[in-house]
Order: structure tokens, then sequence, then C-alpha cells
């Protein structure tokens, strides 16, 4: 991967070197050419210019001072009348040579003093850069001939040494390009591979080194997105988990009214029965009969008394009328409500008053079953002689209630399952005395509704305290809070 990328680059700078390269070469030559051109031609009008001086009449030149001239100046030298005529030439025969006035540089040697021009020459064949000037006398002129092979391989020298030195300014380059190349690449291909990370879901993946260049923004972005993804995957799979649980709890609890509902009515059944088969005529078993369907009968009316409140509750279908209230006048009407029971049981109820300016807002229905359900709990589950305390204080925005018995108290691994509906320590013994087990259910779904708590302590054999919390006010109870307790049973 990174291979690719790299030599994708590298390729890419190479290109943009050689076209740079290219350019360089091109103007370069013009301009040398150019350059070189001129400077020839000055030098030859000026070598033309000395031999006009030395050979004042250059018609009387002999073809052996001629072919010396054109060793000294180092070109062909042609001399031409002024009517065009050509009188000598080194490298042709004059005489056959054709008449030479209307040749640019021929023509502006007698118009304006000296003349140039490149072209092929019509005698020979080959391309010259052509110089003439008047002579002394003005009857004839001239004319230097320098091959153009000659300017070509001296610009062709020239152009080897820019190249050559161009190249070798780019070296540098090449190398710096080399090493961005490798930079970039890695840079690259780590990022890809990154992003092939996350494409097949790992989201843990992070990108190290994150710098302010575009590719650090694109490392944090890319970072950020997997973060992202993360937090929303472990949010679903925890919805998905939440929702796994609720099913189980759904189903379990299908299974436990079904269970709870058949035990009394298959005792009813069996019991009426009995009774139709002849028991109604027994005076010594008919009335006990009749007392354990009716006891039956209650049991399946607070069982579904129990359920409809409780599926109210949860559904937000119960209406509640949020009062202020003070936390004693709570306490004292809930001990009017339970004190016979206590007294039959022997227990003790102890009133630990809060301060009288104790307020919350509440519905003092919901509070009376809420502290009903617990006192009931609390006179059950604790043995004659006992002693029961309700009391509450202030803690904040929240008012904390407590129910403490001397009772049997509840083992330790029983005490986070303690609020589930249908939960109970020991099933005989609650049924035996009446339990259904919702009683606690009842109790937090109800708190949870005023946006309190709900939780107890207990030790084995010492007894257990129930705590739950109520608002002092109204802001309060309607702080929209996720009271996670509300839909976990
Ligand atoms: N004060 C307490 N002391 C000891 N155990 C308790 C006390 N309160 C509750 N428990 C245990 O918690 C279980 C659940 O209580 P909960 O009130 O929900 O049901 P229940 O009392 O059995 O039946 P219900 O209240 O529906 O008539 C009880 O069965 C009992 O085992
Ligand atoms: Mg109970």
């Amino acid at each position: 991967m990174t291979g690719k990328i790299f030599l994708k680059l590298i390729v890419g700078v190479f290109a943009l070197l050689l076209l740079a390269l290219v350019t360089v070469d091109y103007f370069a030559t013009n301009v040398a050419q150019e350059n070189y051109v001129q400077n020839l031609t000055q030098q030859l009008t000026d070598k033309g210019r000395m031999l006009a001086l030395m050979f004042p009449a250059p018609e009387s030149v002999t073809p052996e001072q001629a072919r010396k001239m054109a060793q000294a100046v180092g070109g062909r030298i042609t001399v031409v009348r002024a009517d065009g005529k050509v009188l000598l030439d080194t490298d042709a025969n004059a005489a056959e040579m054709e008449n030479h006035r209307s040749r640019k540089e021929i023509r502006e040697a007698f118009e304006q003093g000296k003349g140039s021009e490149i072209r092929q020459s019509a005698t020979i064949g080959v391309s010259f850069l052509y110089v003439a000037v008047p002579a002394a006398g003005g009857g004839s002129a001239i004319r230097i001939a320098f091959p153009l092979s000659e300017i070509n391989r001296q610009i062709g020298q020239i152009r080897g040494k820019i190249l050559a030195s161009t190249s070798a300014a780019f070296l540098p380059a090449i190398l710096i390009a080399a090493i961005l190349a490798r930079f970039i690449s890695r840079r690259l291909a780590a990022i890809m591979a990154h992003a092939g990370e996350l494409a097949r879901g790992n989201f843990r993946a992070r990108l190290p080194e994150v710098d302010s260049s575009e590719f650090g923004q694109l490392a944090q972005t890319l970072n950020e997105t997997a973060e992202n993804l993360q937090q929303t995957v472990a949010q679903l799979q925890h919805e998905h988990a939440e929702l796994e649980k609720l099913e189980r709890i759904r189903k379990d609890f299908v299974i436990n009214v079904s269970h709870e509902l058949r035990t009394p009515l298959a005792s009813i059944q069996g019991y009426t029965e009995t009774l139709i088969d002849g028991a109604l005529a027994d005076p010594d078993h008919n009335m006990r009969f009749l007392g354990i369907i009716r006891h039956n009968a209650e049991r399946l009316a607070r069982l579904t008394e129990d359920l409809l409140t409780l599926s109210r509750v949860e559904q937000k279908r119960q209406k509640f009328e949020f009062d202020l209230h003070s936390a004693n006048s709570l306490i004292h009407d809930a001990f009017e409500l339970v004190g016979p029971i206590a007294r039959k049981s022997l227990i003790e109820l102890v009133e630990e008053r809060a301060p009288d300016d104790v307020m919350v807002c509440c519905d003092s229905e919901a509070v009376s079953q809420i502290l009903s359900n617990l006192l009931d709990n609390a006179i059950k589950y604790t043995p004659a002689g006992g002693k029961i305390t309700v009391g509450a204080k202030a803690l904040g925005t929240m008012v904390e209630f407590f129910v403490r018995d001397t009772g049997a108290g509840i083992p330790e691994e029983d005490l986070p399952r303690l609020f589930e509906r249908f939960y109970r320590v020991d099933k005989a013994r609650s049924r035996e005395l009446g339990g259904t087990g919702l009683g606690l259910s009842i109790v937090k779904h109800l708190v949870a509704a005023h946006n309190g708590t709900t939780r107890v302590e207990s030790v084995l054999g010492q007894g257990s305290t129930f705590f739950f919390t109520l608002p002092v006010d109204e802001a309060v109870l309607g702080e929209e809070t996720l009271n996670p307790e509300f839909t976990a049973s």
C-alpha cells in the first residue's frame, strides 16, 4: 500500500521536474541562440569592417589573399560588386555564381552600411550566417559566411551545460520530494489502514500523532468518527441488553402471575367440589372449608388489586394529587392505620418525629400505601416483643423516610432483588403470611413516581431498615430525572 502511494507521488514529482527541465531547455536554448547569433553577427561585422579597412579595393584581392583572409576570420569570404556580380569566393567558383544584388545582407550592406541573414547557400547548399559590409571605396562589399552547423554545435554545448547545471540543481529537489513522498505515503497508508479497521467494525482503533497539519486534522476527524461510532454501538448494545432484560422480566412476570393465580384458584375449586360432593352437610368440616375458600378468594382479590395498582403506576396511568404535607402527619396517619395490628402482634410502634416544618410534596394516598406496605412487612417479619421505628429527616431537596424493625433481617444476597415483583426471601413463609411479593415493588414504583429513590439496609437476626425519599417541593418533583429503578422491574 505504502509502496503504491510512494511510487505515484515520486512519479508525479519526476514528471513535474521533467516538464520544468524541458521548459528551461526550450527557453534557455532560445535565449542562448539569440545571444550567440547576435554576438557572432557583431564579431563578424567588426572583422568585415577591419578587412574593408585593410583592403579598400577588394576587387583586386587575389584568391591567395582571400584564402588567408578566410583563415584569419574563420569563415568563408565572398567579394560582391555593387551591381551584384560575385568577384571572388573562397569556397566556390565566383564566375559560376549567380548575381548577388538581391541577397538581403548585400542589399543592406550597400544601403545601411552592414547587413546579415541566416539562410541556406544556393551555391553550396549549406546553411550559413551571412554578414556583409561595404568596402572603403563603396564599389564592392565583403561578405563573411559562418556555417550554421558550427553555430549549432556551439549552442549544443551551451545547452548541454545548462541542462547539466539545471539537473544538478534539481537533485536536492528530488531528494526532498522523495522524503516528502515517503512521509506523505506513510501517513496516508496509516489513515487508510485505520479507515479499513473502522470499516471492519473495529471502532476502538485510534490514529496516533494528532498534529495541526491536514493529516493531523483528518486523523482527528477519523478518531472523532470512531469515538462516535463506538459510543453509538455501545449505546445500541446497552439498549439491546436492556430490551432483552425487559423481555425476560415480562416473561417471568406472566409465569409468576399465572402461578400465583393458580394456587388459590385450585384451592377454591377443590374445596367447592368437596362441599358440593357432600361435605356441605358435614357440620364438622363445612365451615372450615368455607373459611379456606374465603381466605383464598381474599388472597385473589388482594393479588389482583396489587397487580392493578402496579400496572397503573408503571404505565403512568395512576392519577396523583400532589400537595404539600408535613412529614410527621404522614407518619402519624400511617400509624393510625396499622396501630391495631401491631398491638395485636405485641409490637411496639415508635414515632421518631422530624422537625414540624419538614414538608414533602406528595400524593398522600400514595405515601399512605408506601408506609403501610413497609409497616405491614415490618410487622409480618418481626416477632412479638419487637419494635418498629418510623421517622423522617430533610436531606437537601428531598426528605428521607425510614421504617426500622427489630425483626428477622434479610440475607445480604437477597437485598439487590428485594424490590423485584414477586421476589420473596422465603416463599413458603411469605405465602403463609398472605404475601404475594408485590408490596415492595409497589413501594418502589410509587416512590419513583415522586422522583424519589428506595433502598434497604439489613442485618440478619437484628432487623431491617427501609428508606425512601420524597421531594420537598413541586420544583424537585417536576425535575426530569431518569430514574433507572423505575423501569428495572
Ligand atoms: N421488614 C422485613 N424484614 C424481613 N424481610 C422482609 C421485610 N420486608 C420485606 N421482606 C422480605 O421481602 C420480601 C418481599 O416483600 P414484599 O412486601 O414485596 O412481599 P410480601 O410482603 O411477601 O407480600 P405482599 O407485600 O405483596 O403482601 C418478603 O417476602 C420478605 O421475604
Ligand atoms: Mg409486603
